[in-house]
């Protein structure tokens, strides 16, 4: 799934604080967040402090960006989904009545994202007439208002006004980008990345993988809720945001990381490209040419251990989803690798001539005991989600 843009409007009220958990909430998920504030929402937080959160700028003036002269625009523009949190009575009455006197409400009016509104203000203003019948506005304009919840109010009053639970605030806005949280309260582990296996001190075996497969199925199943621990091989790729990230070379240190996270997980996927074979001796100093050249011409290599195979050994309940990459017979080799392994599906994905290894795209087939599903070509982050959907089926 493309990364989603979330616009943050914060107004003047003392929940203002509460966004910053907004803010991580929503990147936790893998959204990024851009904020804009009015002029008295950065009485109570500082747009420091979303700017060290968000890292981007914040936007308050209508004039702040002098390089952009039309900056409601482009804001509204970049926005999948606007949401005003904490929202005043103030800001709520001038959005419902097209009011656009700041950069927020202004940005409010400009946007055609969908626009999601949390109140927060003292009971006796969330109860006036004024602002009921202004919330009743919005809804009726398709604005999704998330309803404030009631105890005691910074002012000393109790009753209705608080600004909803964080963690519904997120909830709501993940649904409405159409982001699932299916995975909540799961432990996922992917291998990914080529293992490395050292010859001598400068020489090794390897392969072409870049660990884009992994790192998208890492990153997925973690915007789904998931503890995700991803035990990679050597790839330059950043971190996926919220992921636990083990970094090993060879087989042996792969299995011995992904046989840990396994035990604990709900979910195994191995998208790793594992050295099937390693040099059976490994020279301490670098092996000459010449002198030694029956050392370098001729390597004799052990079998490396299947890390699939063995994790399955001890599959319980587990979920454990495989690949195959193959060159030719790609479905009748994964149908095999699907019972030989005793993976409960298996991505397939034909290799070689440029294909698949370091690219952003696939096409693969989803193998299972029911059949095989050739998928079309798409890119690896949406494979990702897609497998990812067929696994999450499976978890019991
Ligand atoms: O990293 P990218 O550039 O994005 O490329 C993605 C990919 C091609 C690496 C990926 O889509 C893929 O196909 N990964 C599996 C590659 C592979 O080693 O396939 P295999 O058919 O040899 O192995 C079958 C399965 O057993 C795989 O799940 C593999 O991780 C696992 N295996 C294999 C050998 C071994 N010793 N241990 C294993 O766990």
């Amino acid at each position: 799934m493309e990364q989603k843009t979330v616009l943050i409007g914060v107004t003047g009220c003392i929940a203002a604080y509460k966004t910053c958990e907004i803010v991580r909430g929503l990147q936790k998920a893998g959204v990024r967040c851009k904020v804009v504030m009015t002029e008295h929402a950065t009485q109570f937080v500082g747009p420091l402090t979303f700017r060290s959160l968000t890292h981007e700028p914040v936007a308050v003036g209508l004039f702040d960006n002098p390089s952009d002269p039309i900056h409601h625009i482009s804001l509204a523009q970049e926005a999948d989904l606007f949401l005003i949190a904490p929202c005043t009575a103030n800001v709520l009455a001038k959005v419902a009545n097209g009011i656009a006197d700041d950069l927020l409400t202004t940005t409010a009016l400009s946007t055609t994202a969908p626009l999601v509104i949390a109140p927060a203000m003292n009971v006796h203003m969330y109860e006036n007439p004024a602002t009921i019948y202004n919330m009743g506005k919005l809804e009726a304009r398709g604005v999704r208002i998330i309803e404030a919840g009631s105890g005691y109010l910074a002012c000393g009053d109790v009753g209705r006004g608080r600004l909803a639970d964080v963690s519904d605030i997120v909830s709501v806005v993940l649904a409405e980008l159409g982001i699932r949280r299916n995975l909540e309260g799961r432990q996922v582990m992917v291998t990914a990345g080529p293992t490395v296996e050292p010859i001598d001190p400068v020489r090794y075996l390897s392969n072409h993988s870049s660990g884009k497969m992994g790192y998208a199925l890492a990153r997925a199943a973690a915007v789904r809720g998931a503890r995700v621990t991803l035990v990679s091989g050597p790839v330059s790729l950043p971190k996926p945001e919220g992921v636990r990230v083990v970094q090993v070379r060879t087989a042996c240190e792969m299995l011995a990381a992904a046989e840990e996270a396994f035990a604990v997980a709900d979910l195994g996927v191995f998208a790793a490209a594992v050295a099937d074979m390693r040099p059976k001796q490994v020279a301490a100093h670098k092996l000459k040419k010449g002198e030694s050249d029956s050392a370098l011409s001729c390597i004799e290599l052990v079998r490396n251990p299947d890390i699939l195979a063995t994790c399955a050994a001890s599959k319980g309940r587990r979920v454990i989803v495989g690949f195959a990459a193959e060159t030719d017979d790609v479905v009748a080799y994964a149908k095999g690798k699907l019972a030989s392994k005793g993976a409960d599906l298996i991505v397939a994905n034909e290799v070689g001539e440029g294909k698949v290894f370091g690219a952003d795209s696939n096409q693969a087939w989803l193998i299972d005991a029911h059949g095989a599903e050739q998928l079309p070509l798409m890119s690896k982050d949406r494979l990702a989600d897609v497998i990812l959907d067929r696994a999450v089926s499976l978890l019991p």
